[in-house]
């Protein structure tokens, strides 16, 4: 072995972890996950995680608040953004096929500590977007229920309805996911499949019924003239880099784009997702970029057509909130297209969730097989070789926080978090070219270093147009990540343990 490929071990935050260590790690059998995903697999995953929330439900709020019609733009920076991480994603992913995405990466290339950090922001990344989710699927079945004249107790309708508490459709659907995930999976692949087609369905009867219904004076004017929000909106709602450079914080305009960008960047997530089942699968060289890569082109041409449909068919001021793609349907005349939608988006979004509870749990399982968290939970189940302790453990708690949380906030709060992770990741690429030139990348990023520069100011560019309070929160976490890693993870790291002499 050459000195190149020995753990670093020392005591120092910047330890990092071999790629070949990593690798090393998931043969071992206690803690190996079944390795049965195809590119196929995973760009169903992949299309399956990402069309959701960000389409169904952040197109109409942010069209009647930020962009207007020019929400299709908005749609194009936030896949541009993304699509700079996925390249950067997709040469991590295939060169270092572990499950724990970014948080393995981090390790890989830059340290323990950076890779503490990451993997904390990822779990606050995937149980908020679970549990978003949830809420956001709960809303489209009781809106379905509701065309059929059922109707839940209110206090069970979830705290942002009138007089409602605890929201039982969004924690049921938790708790029968995770039990899907306990169960393995192939037979979640399966659902997903089944499911993936029926959404990927209702968003083409959007497009191509939809576009027999636009009015072109509704995209007049295209990008509506800025304004200044009710209040001046100097208060921490405003987008960050108004508050820091002192611009007049305002709505629509050009800066009203990027505004949106950052919103409907949710849209997007869950390319990355992917990069999270890389140990799951057959040849994860030459089929993860294909599936990370490949369903982000079929996502971001879908929205960018939604987008244009709906600012078409209603003028956005008129759009609704709640459910945009379904009320401009009914507000053009054709309520049967509009139950047709609903319908489509409440299966949808149950793949969404249940593709980022399994990112959550697959995270969890990487930082907890190193040591950072309790090994306890990186034992996989006997039977269905799947790391059923943190799976349990998180599905239960992102359950309740779906049950009892107004969500509306914490989609920013995702955003943040997800695109903290791609910087991290751009910035390991460049580190992991110079510190490991030799290992075999089967997909190469091109043009390092300037490639993942670029993607790193894109990140952060989205990043400082996203709220002042947004970032607050943020800070808040990630320095309890920091606390629980002084505490805890310092020295109990594998790595740091190993590096001393201790024996696994
Ligand atoms: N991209 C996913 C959604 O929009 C998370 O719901």
């Amino acid at each position: 072995m050459s000195t190149d490929q020995r753990p670093r071990a020392n005591n120092g935050v910047f330890r990092t972890k071999t790629v070949e260590q990593s690798i090393r790690d998931t043969e071992e059998p206690e803690h190996a996950l079944k390795k049965s995903l195809s590119a196929w697999d995973l760009m169903v995953f992949g299309v399956g995680v990402i069309i959701g929330t960000g389409i169904f439900v952040l197109t109409g709020k942010v069209a009647k608040e930020n962009a207007g019609p020019a929400t299709a733009l908005a749609f194009i920076a936030a896949g541009i953004v993304c699509a700079l991480a996925a390249l950067c994603y997709a040469e991590f992913a295939s060169t270092v096929p572990v499950a724990g995405s970014a948080y393995t990466f981090a390790y890989a290339s830059i340290g323990e500590l950076p890779a503490w950090i990451i993997g904390w922001d990822l779990v606050l990344e995937f149980a908020l977007g679970t549990a978003v989710v949830a809420v956001g699927w709960s809303g489209y079945v009781r809106s379905l229920m509701d065309n059929i004249d059922w109707h839940l107790p209110a206090a069970l309708e979830g705290p942002d309805a009138p007089g409602g508490t605890f929201d039982i459709l969004a924690f049921l659907l938790v708790l029968v996911l995770t039990v899907v995930l306990v169960l393995g999976m192939k037979l979640s692949a399966r659902i997903t499949a089944l499911v993936v087609a029926i959404k990927v369905t209702v968003v083409m009867i959007v497009i191509v019924a939809g576009l027999f219904f636009i009015v072109g004076d509704n995209y007049d004017p295209f990008i509506p003239p800025a304004v200044t929000p009710e209040g001046g909106g100097s208060n921490w709602d405003s987008p960050l880099v108004q508050l820091l450079f002192g611009y007049e914080p305002t709505n629509f305009g050009v800066m009203g784009i990027f505004t949106a960008a950052s919103v409907v960047f949710f849209a997007f997530i869950g390319f990355d997702v992917v990069a999270t089942a890389a140990e799951e699968t057959k040849l994860p060289q030459r089929d993860m970029p294909r599936g990370i890569l490949g369903s982000l082109f079929i996502c971001t041409v879908l929205y960018v057509a939604v987008a244009l449909v709906v600012t078409g068919m209603q003028h956005y001021s008129e759009l609704s909130v709640s459910a945009p793609l379904a009320d401009a349907f009914k507000a053009s005349g054709h309520p049967f297209y509009a139950g047709v939608i609903s319908f489509g988006a409440a299966v949808g979004l149950t793949t969404v969730c249940l593709i980022l509870l399994l990112g959550q749990t697959r995270v969890f399982f990487a930082m907890s097989r190193d040591g950072l968290l309790p090994r306890f939970f990186s034992k996989t189940h006997p039977r269905f070789k799947t790391p059923y302790r943190p799976t349990i453990l998180l599905g239960v708690i992102i359950a309740i926080v779906a049950g009892f949380t107004s969500i509306n906030e914490l989609a920013t709060l995702v955003n943040i978090g997800t695109l903290f992770a791609f910087v991290v990741v751009a910035f390991g690429v460049i580190v992991l070219r110079r510190s490991r030139p030799d290992l075999p990348r089967a997909f190469r990023t091109p043009w390092v270093p300037v490639l993942p520069i670029l993607s790193i100011a894109a990140s952060l560019w989205l990043m400082l147009n996203l709220p002042g309070e947004t970032w607050f929160r943020f800070a808040v976490w990630m320095a309890i990540g920091i606390v629980v890693y002084f505490l805890y993870g310092r020295s109990h790291s594998r790595l740091g343990r190993e590096g001393q002499g201790a024996k696994y």
